[in-house]
């Protein structure tokens, strides 16, 4: 029989007869066999793993079927091997996306060209740690974000308890954000990483010359001597006053919101110490390789993704929420958001055509348990049906009595299952209608290597997403046409909308 077509596979999708989650746990006895499994990564004190759930989402044995035709037809395969071996597969750019060669899977050249440049920069944070720079107690990293975002979840996530620097990520052009550093920091044990993919963010570098002028302010003699530049442009800054020995370049072929493996992870090694810098790496290659080796269903991005798809095309869900039930991921859906919705918030394939249903959902979510008392109203009685990801540790991230993790778990665990059980009531506004899609995310531990797995993970199954609905996720032309508008209020054009014009001249920046 030959191979439907991606229209005819989402015409029998959405045709199908629907089942409760409840009737698929009635009739399939091996259910959470099938669909829950592990990565596991390590040895004895290196060893780790996450367990990822997805047997609470409307996923069938045929539903699977189809989406694994449906991977056929993309070229799945080919497609990830693509991306692995460092072929060009952001094609609107003319690039390959060389995030995975960061962690050592890649093209041996660009695996070899991003070790190196690791090395490099490893020399210059023990540099740091070992005093060689003078003494160094706070770092103002200022980028925005690809640029930022990873670093913040990372410093977030990892030095809570302890940070061998105090670490400062600075993003927004709002100078109010900058003078919160500002106050935490003390300007003559203070570095300032700028750290610009392309060196020319008007945030970034604005943010960047007024950290300099506090230093030199602050009565620091050589405030170029505290700079160090993170960047795939290294001549800009040497050009931009960094002395070429404290520039730290990644390559071009990383994408922003794929680069804190890279350079831009400094802060995260001089923050939480070189040797969690590695072990971030080395849980994102731990699921390179079950990504890499691991085929259809079975393969946990891409299940995902399928999951993904179904709710996305054929559920109509318009969004995706995501809860970590741990304070220290309180930064994940910031982070997702940026990775699901400047990757796949597109509305053209790879070849320039119009994509044939919804793309991304809008990422969003928070922390559990807190978000149970504020929008989980919304999940379990409103009109929108929300996926939704839980994702915890087994082990404690406090020290406090054991019942606050316990608590925290049994919430977590509870939700899922309420979403999905409802319950008839004994009104209308006690109804919950019940079968609403959960998946879980269980992490042995909330360490520096399950971190870099979760990332990798999110990557991968952003990527599996794009190449079921045919699109680039590597690009982000989306973001520019506000810049430039910016920039030519910034020079003075003033034929803009009446809107525009009079919010202009309110602000008191038109005549
Ligand atoms: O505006 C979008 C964007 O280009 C992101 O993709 C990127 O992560 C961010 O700006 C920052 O860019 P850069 O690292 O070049 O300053």
């Amino acid at each position: 029989m030959s191979e439907q077509t991606a229209d005819q596979i989402w015409t029998e999708i959405e045709a199908r007869e629907r089942r409760t989650v409840a009737e698929l746990f009635a009739g399939d006895d091996a259910r959470v066999d099938k669909l829950s499994a592990r990565i596991d990564w390590g040895e004895g004190d290196t060893a780790g793993g996450v367990l990822f759930d997805w047997s609470k989402t409307h996923l069938d044995d045929d539903l699977l079927d189809r989406f694994e035709s449906l991977a056929r037809v993309r070229d799945f395969t080919a497609k990830r091997a693509a991306l692995l071996n460092g072929e060009t597969v952001n094609v609107t750019e003319g690039r390959a996306a060389e995030h995975t060669a960061q962690r050592g899977t890649g093209a041996d050249a660009s695996v070899e060209e991003a070790a190196a440049l690791r090395d490099r920069m490893r020399l210059l944070v023990v540099a740091i740690h070992d005093g060689a720079l003078g003494e160094v107690k706070h770092l103002i990293h200022v980028g925005i974000g690809g640029s930022a975002l990873g670093p913040a979840l990372a410093i977030d996530a990892l030095t809570r308890d302890l940070a061998r620097v105090d670490v400062h990520i600075v993003s927004n052009i709002d100078g109010v954000a900058l003078e919160q550093a500002f106050a935490a920091c003390d300007p003559k044990t203070t570095m300032l990483a700028v750290a610009s993919k392309t060196f020319t963010t008007i945030e970034t570098m604005t943010n960047a010359a007024s950290v300099m002028r506090w230093l030199e302010e602050g009565g620091v003699a050589d405030p170029s001597g505290r700079v160090v530049a993170l960047t795939a442009s290294p001549e800009k800054a040497v050009e931009w006053g960094v002395d070429e020995t404290r520039v730290l370049p990644f390559q071009e072929s990383v994408g922003g919101r794929y680069s804190i493996w890279s350079s831009i992870g400094f802060p995260v090694a001089v923050g939480a110490g070189w040797d969690e810098f590695e072990a971030m790496l080395a849980g994102a290659q731990a699921v390179d390789r079950h990504f890499a080796e691991t085929e259809g269903r079975d393969n946990l991005p891409l299940r995902a993704a399928f999951a993904d798809r179904y709710y996305t095309r054929g559920r109509k869900c318009q969004t995706r929420a995501v809860f970590a039930y741990d304070e220290r991921l309180a930064l994940f859906p910031d982070y997702l958001q940026q990775l699901e919705m400047e990757s796949n918030g597109k509305r053209v394939t790879a070849d320039g055509k119009p994509v044939d249903g919804p793309t991304a959902p809008i990422t969003w979510g928070g922390v559990g348990t807190d978000a149970q008392h504020a929008v989980f109203q919304l999940l379990h009685q409103g009109t929108h049906v929300v996926p939704v990801d839980f994702i915890a540790s087994i082990a404690p991230g406090d020290a406090l009595d054991p019942a606050h993790h316990r608590i925290l778990l049994t919430n977590c665990f509870a939700q899922g299952a309420a979403l999905m059980k409802g319950d008839k009531g004994e009104d209308p506004a006690r109804n919950f209608p019940g079968d609403r899609p959960s998946a879980t995310i269980l992490c042995d531990d909330l360490d520096a290597a399950t971190l870099g797995a979760l990332i990798a993970f999110h990557e991968h199954r952003t990527f599996a997403s794009a190449v079921l609905m045919g699109i680039n996720p590597f690009d982000q032309f989306g973001v520019e046409l506000g810049k430039r508008m910016a920039k030519e209020i910034e020079g003075g054009k003033n034929d803009f909308d009446a809107s525009t014009m009079a919010l202009l001249q309110a602000a008191g920046l038109s005549e």
